[in-house]
């Protein structure tokens, strides 16, 4: 089993759209299992749920198991870790090591090909369990001069936190989101980018596409519903580049 951890410490950059999108489209042909880690739940409202009021991943956190939450959705393949609504990361404190108990203990890579994560704009110890268990990290970023600072800055706090918990470094990509090349800001961000992080960790741009806003409303991953809009076609093509970068 891989683990893809969708990570930015800045909210609207995209994580929840790319992390369901991502999921659905693996989903198609592999098993998936898409834990949703932020307690706003708008992964599992993605895929036909919403965070749970009692229960949910975050119960792990309380020594409950994983796959006691698990939800199906409208792919037979695709599995959801909901949210718990109520989980107060700063109640709890530190709580390393406990997805990786699961991972072990439940043994998910006996029922899983891929795990998704999609985690909260925070860096803490939510974020810290999904490093431990990872072996891909992706920073969706807005191509536009802040984004640019923020995606190195969390670049760097990526590299540092996984050292710390998993002695190692996973395999990090850039993935600019909501990109428009009429804008000749989202153009020239786009190269320095490419520039700064090397090709092979720089994916091709998702543009903008309001279809990826709507889908939450239906409740149905672009990539499953209408595959020829634009915002489809981005993630199905970032897909089939990223499982030929991490399975190298
Ligand atoms: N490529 C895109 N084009 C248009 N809207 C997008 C795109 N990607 C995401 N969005 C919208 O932007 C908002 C923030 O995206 P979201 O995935 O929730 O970000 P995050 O999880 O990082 O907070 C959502 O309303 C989402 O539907
Ligand atoms: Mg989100």
């Amino acid at each position: 089993m891989k683990t893809i951890v969708i990570s930015n410490r800045k909210g609207g950059t995209g994580k929840t759209t790319t992390s369901i999108n991502l999921s659905a489209q693996l989903a198609k042909k592999n098993s998936v299992l898409l834990i949703d880690l932020d307690t706003q739940g708008h992964a599992s409202v993605g895929v036909g749920h919403g965070p749970l009021d009692e229960g949910g991943t975050h119960q792990i956190f309380f020594d409950k198991t994983l796959c006691e939450y698990f939800l199906p959705t409208m792919l037979d393949n695709l599995t959801l870790a909901p949210a718990s609504a109520f989980f107060d990361v700063y109640e709890t404190g530190d709580l390393q090591g406990k997805l990786k108990k699961a991972y072990i203990h439940e043994q998910l890579s006996e029922f899983f090909d891929y795990c998704i994560i999609d985690t909260p704009p925070t860096f803490d110890t939510l974020l810290k369990n999904a490093l431990e268990v990872s072996d891909c990290v992706i920073i969706p970023t807005l191509p536009h001069q802040l984004g640019f600072i923020g995606v190195e800055q969390v670049f760097r706090a990526i590299y540092k936190m996984s050292i710390e918990v998993r002695g190692s470094l996973p395999f990090v990509g850039i993935l600019p989101v909501m990109y428009n090349s009429h804008i000749e800001e989202h153009k020239k961000i786009l190269k320095k980018l490419e520039e700064s992080f090397g090709k092979e960790k720089f994916f091709s741009p998702i543009r903008v596409d309001i279809e990826l806003s709507t889908e939450f409303e239906r409740q149905v991953p672009l990539v499953l519903d209408k595959q020829e809009k634009r915002g489809a076609k981005d993630y199905i093509e970032f897909t089939k580049d990223l499982m030929e970068r991490i399975n190298e």
